[in-house]
């Protein structure tokens, strides 16, 4: 009875947040090296064109976050990455729920290049508030702000 009345309300706590089951996962990435996080440009939709966001996309069915992340920056950028850990909360997105997840080039990766952006750059806590972000990932600046350092 009690776990049925527990898993009752979990799921409905679930719900108001916004992490109804089946609600889709997109995964950011915060790549750090050395106090700076790789920005990437967005080229597509035309309403995004030239906005700025951590790079990530969609986590597929049965993928792990960490296995996302490390996919996405393989096709986005080129680079061989690890994912390590979570930064700021879950951001509610029209596709889903936005997860930033920090991560960090594999010894002998690549350079990222922006394979399917228009640019990347690499910005310091100081350069974050400088770029026109995407409005969902502007929401952990702060949080990323934290973790360069100034
Ligand atoms: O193509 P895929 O679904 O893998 O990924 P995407 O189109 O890059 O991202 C899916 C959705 O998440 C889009 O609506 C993006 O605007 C959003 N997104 C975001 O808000 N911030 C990011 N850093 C990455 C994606």
């Amino acid at each position: 009875l009690l776990r049925g009345v527990l898993g009752a309300r979990a799921a409905e706590l679930a719900e108001r947040v916004g992490v109804a089951a089946g609600a889709r996962i997109v995964v950011a990435t915060a790549l750090v090296r050395d106090g700076r996080v790789l920005a990437a440009q967005r080229t597509r939709p035309a309403a995004l064109a030239g906005r700025w966001e951590l790079p990530g996309g969609s986590v597929e069915t049965g993928e792990s976050e960490d296995a996302a992340v490390a996919r996405e920056l393989r096709e986005e950028l080129g680079a061989d990455v690890v994912a390590c850990g979570r930064l700021g909360t879950d951001l509610p997105i029209d596709a889903g729920l936005l997860r930033v997840h920090l991560a960090r080039l594999r010894p002998g990766s690549a350079e990222p290049a922006a394979l399917e952006h228009a640019a990347v750059r690499w910005v310091d806590a100081a350069g974050l508030a400088t770029l026109d972000w995407v409005d969902a990932d502007r929401a952990v600046l702060p949080d990323l702000c934290a973790v360069l350092g100034t």
